[in-house]
């Protein structure tokens, strides 16, 4: 019998680790405690997308969006909507919004998506291969296998401009056609899975949400380059990524889409996992390679390029998830259909991990060329909390700083490029005028110097001498020499160091220096941070005309630094105090000052 009704709950990390897992087994409960088992399923699905109001359900055919939803809400998504027909309208997205009912089409956050690596997510069980096999899974391998020579699907990849999503944005098929003509015994197939950037799950949530979509297009580059065996790279904290490769890994082979002769070809591919124990250096792909040769994951000169000597010396093609996700439609829907989406120059959609001060943090997909404008106000909801936008940050730790006057910039990798930020792998950061941005490149710089290999030493010393000069400044002690010093360092850096690491470790300083320098300047000038945020330039002060002597401050105050008597004006005692901001938060008078 078929189904009438399914229920989808998100069982992405997000939702997951906000009760998403009790929430399936209540939905369960309920189904089977009102007999409804065979009529009524229910799919844990992955990531939709809108993970800021998760755990999220969607119920179809009528295409209904619930978000925020409890375990204790089961017995009412049931009831109610299943048996009764009733929308349960506390559940909606807006609930203002007197209609029925509000599907993904109604939802401000999807309107400008276009979904291509993400068009599975949040569609199907990723534990199951027949869903991802309903909606054309392997029929792309199929094609490739049995109607397409290796030059035929490199000419379509050509066609359709893809480039690779892990940062550099280097052609896909000139990387797979550079693999190709090389003659030898053996080649490999490597995912990057490593995603290491702060603030960047676009690639874990693709392959917790649909991993065969990864696992058909390697086996595809398999059959492209000559490659027989494939390895997955994937950091060992990504626990439900890897559980749902392992499944769909097995069930691959078990029908004969892994393994000997795939679907009874001449060709044989198979893919095993490998998990990184959590370095951002083994991102760089020859760190990478090392690594899973059970080498310490420090980066190697280059060339010769792992397209040459790779692998135990052997050809080896490595493509970010995001990248391989695109391949199986490309193939099927044509490289031509695939390249009139995006820019010129950048084809197709970039997926974005969309987060900092954005109403609607998530996962979203956009064509190449969206404005940042675009994604921060159509798709986020725009700046949280009534604060105005200040900056975004694109690419992470290697990218930088984007400033007001480029919002309606078309994004793309040219555009990122000229005004000094990248795409990177994805990650978008928003800002506003509470974030000071000396203390954001100073966190970049803290994450680059921590995750150095420390192998090269333009890497290793220019990104603790910057380091320290970043945190003298924030600290008040810096002075205008040392914006000098660390242009020259960042120059330095960039032109001498091994690997991309310490190649754009220096990025958030320089493009911070470049559209933020009036607030470099008022650290060391003026010794104050103009977003409040360095609590060294800050000094506390109580209003006497406004303090009603009400004592909240003083009972709060780690280091008894405030005195006075009960219904008197108090008074901070600046050298015991250690700018806690304590005081700041409790008085109810707007008596306390911090500048
Ligand atoms: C320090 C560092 C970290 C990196 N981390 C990643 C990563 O986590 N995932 C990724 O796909 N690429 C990462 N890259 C880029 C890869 O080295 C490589 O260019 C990419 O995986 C190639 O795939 P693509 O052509 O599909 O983009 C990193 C590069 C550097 C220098
Ligand atoms: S640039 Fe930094 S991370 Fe890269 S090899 Fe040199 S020290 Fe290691
Ligand atoms: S909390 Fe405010 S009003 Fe109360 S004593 Fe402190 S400064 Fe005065
Ligand atoms: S900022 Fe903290 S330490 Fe300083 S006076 Fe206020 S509560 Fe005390
Ligand atoms: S994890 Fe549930 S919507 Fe993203």
């Amino acid at each position: 019998m078929g189904y009438k009704h399914y229920i989808l709950i998100c069982g992405g990390t997000a939702c997951e680790s906000n009760h998403g897992i009790e929430l399936v087994e209540a939905l369960k409960r309920e189904v089977e405690a009102a007999g409804l088992v065979n009529t009524v399923q229910v799919v844990r699905t992955g990531c939709l997308g809108f993970c800021e109001k998760g755990p999220i359900v969607k119920i179809l055919p009528e295409d209904t969006f619930y978000v925020e939803v409890k375990p204790q809400d089961a017995a009412d998504i049931v009831n109610e909507h299943i048996i009764k027909g009733r929308t349960v309208t506390r559940l909606l997205y807006d609930t203002n919004q007197s209609k029925s009912r509000v599907g993904i089409e109604g939802i401000d956050f999807y309107q400008k998506q276009f979904r291509i690596v993400l068009r599975n997510c949040g569609v199907i069980d990723p534990d199951k291969i027949d869903e991802y096999i309903a909606r054309e899974g392997y029929v792309a391998l199929e094609k490739a296998l049995f109607e397409m020579t290796p030059d035929q699907v490199l000419a379509e990849l050509d066609k359709s401009g893809l480039r690779g999503r892990g940062g550099a944005g280097f052609p896909t098929g000139k990387k797979w056609a550079f693999a190709k003509v090389q003659k030898a015994d053996q080649k490999y197939m490597v995912c990057n899975a490593d995603e290491g950037d702060p603030g960047a799950y676009m690639d874990r949530s693709t392959l917790e949400g649909d991993p065969h979509s990864v696992l058909e297009a390697m086996t595809i580059a398999g059959y492209t380059i000559g490659a027989s065996k494939g390895y997955v790279y994937i950091r060992a904290e990504y626990p439900l990524a890897i559980t749902r490769l392992e499944t769909a890994i097995a069930q691959a082979r078990a029908y004969g889409l892994l393994g000997e002769n795939i679907l009874g070809s001449s060709f044989s591919f198979d893919i095993e996992l490998r998990l990184g124990a959590g370095a951002f250096v083994c991102g760089e792909e020859t760190a990478l390679l090392a690594s899973i040769e059970g080498r310490r994951g420090m980066p190697t000169p280059r060339p010769p390029f792992p397209a040459v000597k790779g692998l135990w010396g052997k050809p080896t093609v490595i493509n970010n998830v995001e990248t391989l996700a695109n391949i199986p439609v490309i193939l099927l829907k044509g490289g031509d259909w695939f390249a009139k989406i995006g820019t010129a120059t950048s084809k197709g959609t970039k997926v974005f991990a969309l987060t900092g001060k954005v109403k609607n943090s998530g996962l979203i997909e956009v064509p190449m060329g969206t404005t940042l404008r675009e994604i921060i106000y159509d798709i986020g909801g725009g700046i949280r909390g009534g604060h105005s936008f200040k900056a975004a940050q694109t690419g992470g730790p290697s990218g930088g700083v984007i400033p007001e006057q480029f919002l309606d910039l078309p994004i793309d990798y040219e555009s990122l490029a000229k005004i000094g930020s990248i795409m990177g792998s994805g990650g978008l950061i928003v800002m506003d005028e509470t974030d000071c941005i000396v203390d954001v490149a100073k966190f970049y710089l803290d994450f680059t110097v921590d995750e150095s290999c420390g192998k090269c030493a333009p890497c290793r010393i220019g990104g603790r001498t910057l380091c320290n000069l970043l945190t003298s400044i924030t600290r008040g002690t810096g002075t205008l020499a040392d914006i000098d010093r660390m242009r020259e360092i960042a120059d330095a850096m960039r032109s001498a160091s091994l690997c991309g690491l310490g190649q754009t470790a220096s990025n958030p300083v320089v493009s911070s220096l470049r559209y933020f320098l009036d607030e470099y300047q008022a650290h060391i000038v003026d010794k104050k941070c103009p977003s409040k945020k360095c609590k060294s330039l800050l000094s506390y002060r109580i209003d006497p005309l406004k303090c009603v002597g009400c004592t909240a401050c003083a009972r709060v105050c780690p280091v008894n630094a405030i005195r006075g008597e009960r219904k008197q004006a108090h008074v901070i005692d600046t050298a015991a105090c250690i700018k806690c901001g304590q005081c700041f938060t409790v008085c109810k008078f707007g008596a306390v000052s911090r500048d």
